[in-house]
């Protein structure tokens, strides 16, 4: 139910367009905070990351929370995702010898059960005020459409526990059962079957949150396009010409300017096959033995599809290495992000897919698009980036990309 919600209901083209101002609003703060450091090196990843931080937060509870107060929520929610995330990739050993659990060695498991509970007071923090004024004011936020939403059939609210689970999820302490082991499968992931690998493991991930899974899915998908174009000139002439043509040299990108600019949208579909955010999806589970492509898998197994390999399979892809956005333009196959072409599902396929895919797509677009229009970007002299890989949930570049942005367009006010 709460997934329905969340794609059907608040994931609306109405809904998503009624809050395309707050996104806005975060994309045009960042640019001026980048034109304010001109002349110096920016971390990409922090960019990337503070960026769809502040737009998911700002979509979520942003009508209330201004002044210091709100910047202090904002900054300690921030903390508080970093800190799930890492103790969220850790990986533990009670996991493998369960009969460990309960001395939680590596204190994990209380360092998750503290960070939930910080979570949960910043989350009591928000919602508190809206519930107990019973103002009618509107704050135009996730937040508000959650605490009015009525189902249509049983007209029944929404709780507060499920208000919680829907906007950061219920992280479990088994959902790092699933990192620890995909820690230890960790790369050459040709190595894996290409198709299924099936792990009998006693956990998945019960809750995958919206925000937790919005924010490093996305900055990731962004870090790993920008350093693509920074190896790949000509394609990142070619798609800022794009994007001059398009949107002009007076004017700032807006949304409505997407469905025009095919090839930044072949630049990203092609980011995303090589470095899909989530490699492995999330595990399935069969609800009966079945065999499937040659493999007989027993009722109750958890099956990863594992993404990455599929993408880079030279039977399904010419020269997969390479990183050709070409592929993807006025493509005969109509290769999309639905996920109903098995050889290309970077936001997965089926019942599990991408909850925020529609939400994913016009973020990471709008930023990308943004920043590509916006500022000219360098790597600082002698450095060449790399494409190496982090292990992990999210599947991470192993080294930040630094680089350097000059401004682009010639009328400075559009930067403030
Ligand atoms: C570029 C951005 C994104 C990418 C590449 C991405 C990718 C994925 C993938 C591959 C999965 C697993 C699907 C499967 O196993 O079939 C997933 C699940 C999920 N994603 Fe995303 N995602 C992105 C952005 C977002 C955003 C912005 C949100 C929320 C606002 C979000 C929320 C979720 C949720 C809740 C699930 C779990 C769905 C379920 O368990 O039923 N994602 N995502």
């Amino acid at each position: 139910m709460l997934r329905r919600i969340f794609v059907h209901e608040m994931q609306s083209n109405a809904n998503l367009d009624a809050f395309y101002a707050i996104r806005r609003n975060q994309v045009k703060k960042s640019i001026k905070d980048v034109y304010g450091k001109n002349g110096t090196t920016i971390d990409v990843r922090m960019l990337a990351y503070s960026t769809v931080i502040n737009m998911m937060t700002s979509m979520f509870w942003g009508g209330t929370l201004e002044g210091d107060i709100g910047a202090n929520i904002n900054a300690q929610f921030r903390d508080a995702v970093s800190e799930l995330l890492i103790i969220w990739g850790k990986p533990n050993i009670s996991d493998f010898f369960p009969f460990l659990a309960s001395f939680d060695i590596q204190g994990i498991q209380g360092d998750m059960k503290r960070a939930s509970r910080w979570m949960e007071k910043i989350f009591d923090f928000v919602i508190d005020p809206r519930t107990k004024n019973n103002t009618n004011i509107s704050n135009n936020d996730f937040l508000d459409f959650l605490l009015e939403f009525k189902d249509h059939e049983t007209g029944k609210s929404l709780s507060r526990p499920q208000i919680k689970a829907l906007s950061c999820g219920v992280v479990s302490p088994f959902n790092y059962v699933l990192s620890s082991l995909l820690y230890y499968m960790s790369p050459p992931w040709q190595n894996l079957s290409p198709l299924l690998v099936i792990y009998f493991v006693c956990s998945i991930f019960n809750g995958q949150d919206i925000v937790i899974g919005g924010t490093g899915t996305t900055s990731t998908s962004f870090e790993w396009t920008m350093a693509e174009l920074m190896l790949h000139p000509e394609v990142m002439k070619k798609t800022q010409e794009e994007l001059t043509k398009v949107v002009g040299d007076a004017n700032v990108v807006e949304e409505y300017h997407f469905h025009k600019l095919p090839y930044l949208q072949a630049v990203v579909k092609e980011t995303l096959r090589l470095h899909p955010s989530a490699p492995l999806l999330l595990p399935r589970c069969p609800s009966q033995t079945c065999t499937l492509g040659g493999y007989t898998i027993p009722k109750g197994a958890k099956v990863f599809l594992n993404a990455w390999a599929m993408h880079r399979d030279s039977q399904l892809w010419e020269n997969p290495y390479e990183f050709r956005p070409e592929r993807f333009v006025g493509d005969s196959n109509k290769l999309d992000f639905s996920g109903n072409k098995f050889h290309y599902i970077p936001f997965g396929s089926g019942r599990r897919m991408c909850a925020g895919l529609h939400l994913g797509e016009r973020m990471l677009m709008y930023t990308l698009a943004t920043f590509l229009h916006m500022f000219h970007w360098k790597v600082p002299d002698g450095e060449k980036p790399d494409t190496g890989e982090k292990f992990g949930i999210v599947l991470e570049k192993s080294t930040p990309l630094i680089v350097l942005p000059t401004p682009r367009l010639n009328n400075l006010k559009l930067y403030h």
